[in-house]
């Protein structure tokens, strides 16, 4: 059985429970995993404040840095076995976790490099008498961080980054999903050096674990990744002692395909803007609006495409699109389409779950387009969290902009054309807080990523991100 870490020490949950975690491929049983609570939540969290109020507190930005710099290297070294828990846990191809080696390790890199970066300001004051005015930087303290399945690996690195980087704490509650990789990552985390404290991983489910550690009054922060419902609880639970929060939520994001673009590329560039992850991603380009001379050829190619992917395992290297997370996630997933087919979407490829041969164990959906598909259906607003684009055509500029932007998200948003003024015009009048031109899902350490409206706020990479972990104190002196 996995165990929890606290103050570096593998424990199991103090009321003895554990929960299966399964392979989405093939439903198999891969290991229990200790199922932490209130009362190991508590545990953590002081361990993360003793840890925070001592010895972590002397360490220098370079001890800070070099830690983090032991971590890339080791996270390098065993980035092949990390790829495969992720693909175990949760389904992923190996084929696109593999692809992702270098912007996963040097994110840690940008972080250690973060860690020496550190400086607040002096500031002319204009006081009567001799003052020295400042404003220093300082870590906000313990962090509870809270991440879904889609991406174990990343999501959890970046989290552990930040906290070390600015000298935080940290209790991270991974999915109850995918609680392996973060498992083997907090290893990893040890064989760094980290001290006592400094991580602790309490695996469990969101409404007890999540939940008191939500609303934890010694934590000082909240940074989340997840489902909108879940956000808001946990903007509420945090209301108990004012935490900072950072919120990555979910998204309904447009993808604007005009008839200028070159289209060998926006067509497989479209299709993977979803069936990347089997569309188990936040930034998913699932509103795919194509302008009308071109819509029926595009969403034909588009659903070729579609068709055309490797669906299975991804183990096997040949796999370009995986399971679904879990047989909760397949039956939302058919509902939607089911959904889709009863408002008078058409399929123009996939449309349902795969049940034959070695498909009939695992939890896999085939990649599916839908045409005839209006702004007001049920899938064109609803976030499916599923391998489903909805083909939506548009006439003129302005119409598909105020179209884009009718939704209550706004994480990300896909622009595909070869004039770069309206390239321009169109991303800055999308409301959201990534836009891609000619590109999807390409993610960068140092540059933010986030969300408009009801996707969250907070951003995480680049400064804005190292600034969200950070207190400000103002130091006033009088040198008279
Ligand atoms: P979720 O929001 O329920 O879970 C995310 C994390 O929050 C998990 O660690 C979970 O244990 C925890 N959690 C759940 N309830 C909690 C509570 N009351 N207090 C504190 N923590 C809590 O997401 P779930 O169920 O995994 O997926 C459901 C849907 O959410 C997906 O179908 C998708 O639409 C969306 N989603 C969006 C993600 C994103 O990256 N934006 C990631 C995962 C899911
Ligand atoms: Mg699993």
């Amino acid at each position: 059985m996995q165990k929890l870490l606290i103050g570096n020490t593998w424990v199991e949950a103090q009321a003895g429970r554990s929960f299966e975690t399964r392979n989405p491929a093939t439903g198999e049983l891969l290991c229990r995993v200790a199922e932490g609570d209130a009362a190991d939540i508590d545990l953590a969290v002081r361990a993360a404040r003793k840890a925070f109020e001592g010895p972590w507190r002397t360490f220098k930005p370079n001890q800070r840095q070099n830690l983090l710099l032991k971590l890339a290297d080791l996270v390098e070294e065993n980035y092949e076995a990390l790829c495969v828990l992720d693909t175990l846990d949760m389904g992923v191809p190996m084929r696109r976790t593999l692809g992702n080696r270098h912007r996963v390790v040097n994110t840690i890199r940008y972080y250690a490099g973060q860690a020496m970066s550190i400086h607040g300001e002096t500031i002319e004051n204009s006081l009567e008498g001799e003052y020295f005015t400042c404003a220093l930087k300082e870590p906000v303290g313990v962090v509870g961080a809270i991440i879904p399945w889609n991406s174990p690996l990343y999501q959890t690195l970046k989290k552990i980054a930040v906290c070390a980087a600015t000298g935080c704490t940290l209790v991270l509650k991974p999915s109850e999903e995918a609680p392996l990789t973060p498992l083997r990552l907090a290893e990893l985390c040890l064989e760094a050096g980290f001290p006592p404290g400094v991580l602790n991983v309490v695996t469990g489910f969101g409404a007890t674990a999540g939940a008191h550690l939500a609303a934890h009054p010694d934590v000082d922060k909240v940074a989340f990744t997840g489902s909108h419902f879940t956000g808001q609880k946990i903007i509420q639970a945090s209301t108990g002692n004012v935490k900072r929060l950072s919120i990555e939520l979910g998204g309904k994001s447009p993808n604007i395909i005009f008839a200028d673009a070159d289209l060998d590329k926006a067509v497989p560039g479209a299709a993977m803007a979803v069936f990347n992850n089997a569309g188990q991603i936040c930034c998913a380009g699932t509103r795919m609006y194509v302008e009308r001379s071109i819509y029926d050829e595009f969403v034909a190619r588009v659903a070729r495409f579609g068709n055309s992917l490797r669906v299975g395992n991804g183990l096997d290297p040949d796999t370009e699109m995986g399971p679904l997370v879990s047989e909760k996630q397949l039956e939302r997933v058919t509902g939607y389409l089911k959904r889709g087919q009863e408002e008078g979407a058409n399929a123009a490829s996939g449309g349902g779950r795969l049940t034959e041969g070695a498909y009939a164990k695992g939890f896999f959906v085939a990649p599916t387009v839908f045409s005839q598909v209006s702004d007001d259906m049920t899938i064109a607003r609803e976030e499916i969290f599923g391998p489903v684009i909805s083909a939506l055509p548009f006439d003129e500029i302005d119409d598909v902009v105020q179209r884009a932007n009718d939704t209550i998200f706004g994480l990300g948003g896909g622009v595909w054309t070869r004039d770069v003024g309206k390239a321009h015009k169109v991303a800055r009048r999308i409301r959201a807080g990534t836009v891609w031109v000619n590109a999807y899902n390409v993610l960068d350490p140092a540059v933010p990523f986030g969300g408009y409206k009801m996707s969250g706020y907070g951003r995480e990479g680049g400064m804005h991100h190292v600034d969200e972990f950070l207190q400000t104190k103002a130091l006033i002196v009088n040198t008279d």
